[in-house]
Formats: structure tokens, sequence, C-alpha cells
């Protein structure tokens, strides 16, 4: 926290999920540094507007979260401008759709670097800093697939479950040490990612989910505002599951 302005930066905050928390903090008053990678346009325009609007500090940062390099690089920047960032939500996320027997060894690479060791990459850096002064929030989104696992998104599910047991071993490795770490399992969000299923996959898909529905970015931004916040504090070493029952 600089100057009494919290802070929370967010990965893949050019996606769907992104844009929507990256918003909800703004309403609240935080210091944002969001990141993307390959909308840069697009992000900086949705960021120069929600800083004319909310009136608070935004950041834009490009960096490719599957290379540790660029990880290390922006985290110099964002350190630079705030030494103790208050929130990390590690959001940045690819899917994979196919049978694993079309899967190459650089389809692995790509799903494990982007949606796991982006994770570790990220968490690496930031917490000096939250170890330092015995605070700060770690959030990460998930999806029921790390758990459930989906056919025809192997690597996807093995990556996310991959993030839900790293969420659950840090989360105790870092409460002695007053930082909380939980992840969001998202069901069916209605975002960019899912635009690869037809509008008649989609009728199909939301069916099946007892809520009738997929969900709406806002309504994971709203719980990644309770999980980062002081009505979570009790809270760590969590996988809460945002599905609309479809588990
Ligand atoms: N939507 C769902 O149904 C759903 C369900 C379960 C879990 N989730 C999870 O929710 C998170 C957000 O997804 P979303 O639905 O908002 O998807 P999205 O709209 O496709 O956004 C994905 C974000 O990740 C960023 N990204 C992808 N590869 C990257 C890389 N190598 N380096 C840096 N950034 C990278 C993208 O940046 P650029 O576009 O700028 O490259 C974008 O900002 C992901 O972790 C996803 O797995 C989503």
């Amino acid at each position: 926290m600089l100057s009494n302005i919290p802070s929370v930066i967010i990965t893949g905050a050019s996606g769907g999920i992104g844009r929507a928390m990256a918003s909800r903090f703004a309403g609240e008053g935080y210091r944002l540094f969001l990141q993307g990678f390959r909308q840069m346009e697009a992000l900086r325009a949705f960021a120069d507007d929600l800083a004319a609007r909310s009136k608070v500090p935004v950041h834009v940062l490009q960096a490719d979260l599957a290379d540790y390099p660029s990880v290390v690089r922006m985290f110099e920047e964002i350190l630079a401008v705030d030494p103790a960032p208050d929130v990390l939500i590690n959001n940045a996320g690819t899917a994979c759709f196919g049978l694993l027997q079309d899967m190459s060894e650089a389809d692995y690479d790509r799903v494990m670097d982007t949606n796991m060791k982006s994770v570790f990459a990220c968490c690496r850096q930031v917490l000096p800093s939250m170890l330092h002064r015995h605070g700060g929030v770690i959030l990460n989104i998930s999806s029921i697939w790390g758990s459930a696992g989906s056919s025809a998104e192997v690597l996807y599910s093995a990556s996310k479950g991959a993030v839900d047991a790293f969420t659950k071993a840090l989360g105790k490795e870092l409460a002695p040490s007053g930082i909380r770490v939980n992840a969001i399992v998202c069901g069916v969000i209605d975002t960019p990612m899912n635009d690869v299923l037809s509008s008649a996959d989609k009728e199909a898909l939301a069916e099946q989910i007892p809520l009738g529905r997929f969900g709406r970015p806002e309504e994971i931004a709203d719980l990644a505002w309770y999980l980062s916040g002081p009505g979570s504090s009790y809270i760590t070493g969590q996988l809460i599951r945002a599905d609309g029952a479809f588990l």
C-alpha cells in the first residue's frame, strides 16, 4: 500500500473476468495494476476509461506470464511504483480444447506455463514484500475441471488441478505469516474464453447447469472482492466454488 491507497495486481485484465474484477476494485478505491499480453490496445482504452470514471490510479503492464523473465520484469515495474501491493489476483489463463492424442509437447508447455507456472512466478515475485510486512492476499482463479476433469480438456484440467493443490499448500505455508491464499473455482462464465462454442452448444451447456445459465464475470468479481477484503479474514487455503451447482 502506498499513500494509504490499497493496491491490487490483476493478471489477465484484458479478459472477461479480469475486466470485471478491475472495475470492482476501482469502485472500492484501489490502485490497479492491470496486466495483459496480446490485447494491449483494448486494455489501455479500458484502463483510461476506468481511471477517468473512478479517479483511481491505473497502471497497465504487458507481459507473457508463461515466460518467467517477463514476470520478473513486470514485478520490477510494479514494485517500483508500490513496494507493498496488498492483493495479487492470478487470473490470466488459457483454454485448450481437443483430444489428448492430438496434443503436442508445445501445447503442454503453453497450457501448463500459462495456467500454472505463471501462478508460481507471480507469487514468487510478490512474496518478499508480503512476508516483509506480514500481510497480503493472494487469489487464484481456477476451474471446476481442476477437480472434476473435463473430457477434451485434459491439459487444461491438469493445469487447474495443479493450481488447486498449490492454493491449498501455499495457504497453509503462509498462514503463520499473515498472508491469505484462496482460489475461486469457476464454473462456466460468460467470457471470450467460451467463444469457441456455438450458440447452440452454449444453450445446451446452460441447460445442464442447475441455475440455468452461465455465470457473469461480475459475479466472480464480487466474490474476488469478498475474498480479498476484511470480511474473509478467517478464510485461507480454500477453494471456493462458483458454478451455479454445475458439479
Ligand atoms: N470463462 C470461463 O468459463 C472460465 C471457467 C473457469 C475458469 N476460468 C478461468 O478464469 C480466468 C480468466 O478467464 P476469462 O474467462 O476471463 O478468459 P479470457 O477472457 O479469455 O481472458 C484470458 C486472459 O488471460 C490472458 N493471458 C492468456 N495467456 C497469457 C499469457 N501467456 N501471458 C499473459 N496473459 C495471458 C489474456 O491476455 P491477452 O488476451 O491480452 O493475451 C486475457 O487477459 C482464467 O484463468 C480461466 O482459466 C474461466
